[in-house]
């Protein structure tokens, strides 16, 4: 195959990864920026205005925002067949998350096929979601942040052989217990939930404390674990565990990842004064709804909890707040 000319729109970490990985047959004529710099390497940086006066066959995005560098593109009217979305995570993530979603915008808005044409990145390694997560929260619907903040922590995990079981604690639909069952498929998954909504004495805790219908799913019966099951991808790795929490926790297991998301002072306390000790050195508790607005009960038990025991904690900035706890 004959040279193929590109121009990367970005000359930033991104663009340096691809300059890297770029194909023998592929000459980069140039880096597009939307402020001059001068050059990279000795292949110039030209401006918006620049472009039209070079030849080439594809435009590569080489940015994180790859929509805001579609839309740049195009309204300088670079012909849309030239227009190639370089989206970078880095993750490999469920197909059903990241890649269903991409794949659509990826078919409509982008030639992001070209990819492997012009570099030799691994396939999992492109995907439409950089880190700019404001920007892309209408590609993607659910908490980017928070799974993303998972996603790194089983990393961690695995990357330093941290043993242990994996749980969480309120599940609910098993939303994101899914994601933790992906990520960990060779690891027990302990599944903790009443399956049949709030107790009793929770509701009447929540109406006390002013958690009306609006924020609070008072009326909720639960989801039985027979329809969570069904949607985990490693089934016969999940244990369910029924009941109210902290009853339910009679294991003599050591943990290396814990998601905790039930919501009350109090079995949020007692959770973490349960778990800590279990927890494997390098594990990870993710507490969620640390800075929730309506519900300040984690944040309560989470600050007192670490105070007591000199345990330290970082926020995450995903829906509701998340702190993530580590030994
Ligand atoms: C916020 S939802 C969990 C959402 C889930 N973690 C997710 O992100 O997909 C909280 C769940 O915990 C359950 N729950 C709350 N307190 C509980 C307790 N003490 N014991 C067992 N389940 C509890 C609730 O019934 C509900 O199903």
């Amino acid at each position: 195959m004959g040279e193929i000319r590109i121009v990367l729109f970005g000359a930033g970490a991104l663009g340096k990864f691809l300059t890297g990985h770029i194909k023998g047959n592929i000459k980069i004529v140039a880096y597009l920026v939307t402020e001059i710099t001068g050059d990279v390497n000795g292949i110039p940086v030209i401006s918006l205005e620049q472009l039209q006066h070079i030849e080439y066959d594809y435009i590569v995005v080489a940015f994180g925002n790859t929509i805001k560098g579609i839309e740049i593109l195009e309204k300088a009217n670079v012909p849309k067949r030239k227009i190639v979305g370089y989206a970078y995570s880095g993750l490999t993530y469920e197909e059903n998350f990241l890649q269903k979603e991409c794949s659509r915008l990826i078919h409509e808005k982008l030639c992001n096929e070209k990819i492997p044409e012009l570099f030799e990145v691994p396939v999992k390694e492109y995907y439409l979601c950089g880190m700019n997560v404001l920007e892309n929260q209408d590609v993607i619907k659910r908490d980017f942040v928070r799974e993303q903040t998972l996603s790194f922590l089983a990393e961690e995990i695995h990357r330093k052989n941290i043993q242990g079981s994996v749980a969480e604690i309120g599940v609910s639909k098993g939303e994101f217990a899914r994601k933790i069952n992906f990520l960990f498929p060779d690891r027990n998954l302990y599944l903790f939930d009443t399956y049949e909504g709030l107790s009793e004495k929770d509701k009447a805790k929540a109406i006390e404390l002013g958690w009306g219908e609006k924020q609070y799913a008072l009326d909720e019966t639960g989801v039985t674990f027979e329809e969570v099951l069904q949607n985990m991808p490693y089934r016969e790795k999940c244990i369910v565990k029924k009941g109210y929490f902290p009853d339910t926790f009679d294991l003599e297991d050591m943990f290396s990842f814990v998601s905790l998301d039930i919501d009350f002072y109090d079995t949020t306390k007692r959770g973490l004064e349960m778990i800590y000790p279990c927890l494997s050195k390098g594990g990870y508790i993710m507490v969620h709804d640390f800075n929730n607005l309506s519900y300040v009960e984690c944040k309560n038990a989470v600050t007192d909890f670490c105070e007591e025991n000199n345990v330290a904690y970082v926020p995450i900035p995903d829906v509701g707040g998340t702190a993530v706890i580590t030994k």
